[in-house]
């Protein structure tokens, strides 16, 4: 594995904002619409609900009140940032532009370069590591980085191995650099990719191997297909992995986290990682149960939500891990700073 680069300068959050679109769809409701039952999308998932974004929302409707929130609490203006970062896999527009170039031009944000990361679920964890590079080398000062996600449109609502799992919503954070007697920031991040598992979950047809086709459409090829058991596999194993890479090559270890922020898949992947990093639950945020897996949204959502709660305090020291189709996975570890709302 690579040195982690020498930190010339520390990255730090100094804002955060969340948005999640209003309509919840319960595991009652889905229970009308394919062959399931509560009962068993709890159990194996320990989702009970999620939201689904309006017909007339797109992404970026989604990420703007998300940035905005994060830009107010990080007391920046939109003109100031240098970088906007979107994780998102469902942009506004099929293939191009950026979501990105969509968020800079409503926010105003006249200075900023605007570019997407398509990791998929582990969207905002790759973007926050390459925010940080950029603030660590000194070529950029101020980076919004948006999670966000309309999974709901990647659906096969007909297919219950894959429409009960996932939901929409946004997360944003304002990276910015940390002032240098300050020990705070984000300590380090690892990065995988193991691309021979892109037969695992993908959307067939869309792109430029399979364009869509009136055939191609009428056998559904334009939505998600997964085989759950298998990315069921890599993931419990790959969650607690990275983490442990995460923290090592930071010279830290699984004791010493505060609070574990995983990607919200599933509470059985999240309880198997947390044993294997012999984490108490206490130290994990789980709150897939509210929301599914909202794929790049989970982790900033996941993370807001945690400090909104009271559940990170100056100083912690948080580890993020994130994970999806690709394969991707990757973690971030940060010593919190002081963000107050
Ligand atoms: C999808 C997942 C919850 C299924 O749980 P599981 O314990 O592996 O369940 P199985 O695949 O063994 O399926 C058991 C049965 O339930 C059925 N089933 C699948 N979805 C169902 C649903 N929503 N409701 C009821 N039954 C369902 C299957 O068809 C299968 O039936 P069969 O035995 O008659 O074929 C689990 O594999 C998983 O979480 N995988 C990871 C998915 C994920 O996180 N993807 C995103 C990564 S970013």
């Amino acid at each position: 594995m690579p040195t982690p680069t020498r930190t010339l300068r520390r990255a730090t959050i100094t804002g955060l904002g969340m948005y999640v679109p209003e309509r919840i769809l319960t595991n009652r409701e889905l229970e009308t619409l394919v062959e399931t039952s509560d009962q068993w999308i709890v159990d194996r998932t320990g989702i009970r609900e999620r939201r689904i974004a309006s017909e007339d929302q797109a992404t970026s409707d989604l990420a703007i009140p998300a940035a905005q929130e994060a830009l107010r609490v990080a007391n920046l203006s939109a003109t100031d940032l240098d970088l906007i970062i979107v994780a998102t896999c469902t942009g506004d527009m099929g293939s191009f532009p950026a979501t990105a170039a969509i968020v800079q031009d409503r926010l105003e944000a006249k200075q900023a370069a605007a570019f997407d990361v398509v990791a998929v679920c582990s969207g905002f964890v790759y973007a926050l590591d390459v925010a940080a590079q950029y603030i660590e080398t000194g070529r950029y000062s101020n980076v919004l980085v948006i999670g966000a996600e309309i999974m709901s449109r990647l659906l096969d609502w007909t297919d219950r191995n894959t429409c009960v799992l996932f939901g929409d919503g946004a997360g944003a954070v304002v990276v910015q650099a940390a002032e240098e007697a300050a020990d705070e920031g984000i300590l380090g991040s690892i990065l995988g990719t193991d691309g021979s598992g892109v037969w695992l979950l993908n959307v067939p047809s869309g792109g430029t191997r399979s364009p869509l086709t009136p055939d191609r459409i009428a056998d559904r090829q334009q939505y998600m297909t997964m085989r759950g058991k298998e990315v069921y596999r890599f993931a419990v194993e790959i969650m607690g992995e990275a983490a442990v890479q995460a923290l090592g090559a930071v010279g830290l270890q699984p004791s010493d986290v505060d609070l574990f922020i995983p990607h919200q898949a599933n509470t059985r992947i999240i309880t198997a990682a947390a044993k294997r990093l012999d984490l108490p639950m206490e130290k994990v945020f789980v709150n897939v149960d509210r929301y599914g897996n909202t794929s790049a949204a989970s982790v900033p959502l996941a993370m807001v939500e945690a400090w909104k709660m009271g559940k990170i305090q100056p100083g912690n020291l948080l580890v993020t891990v994130g994970f999806g189709a690709g394969l991707t996975w990757g973690a971030n570890v940060i010593r919190w700073g002081n963000v107050t709302p």
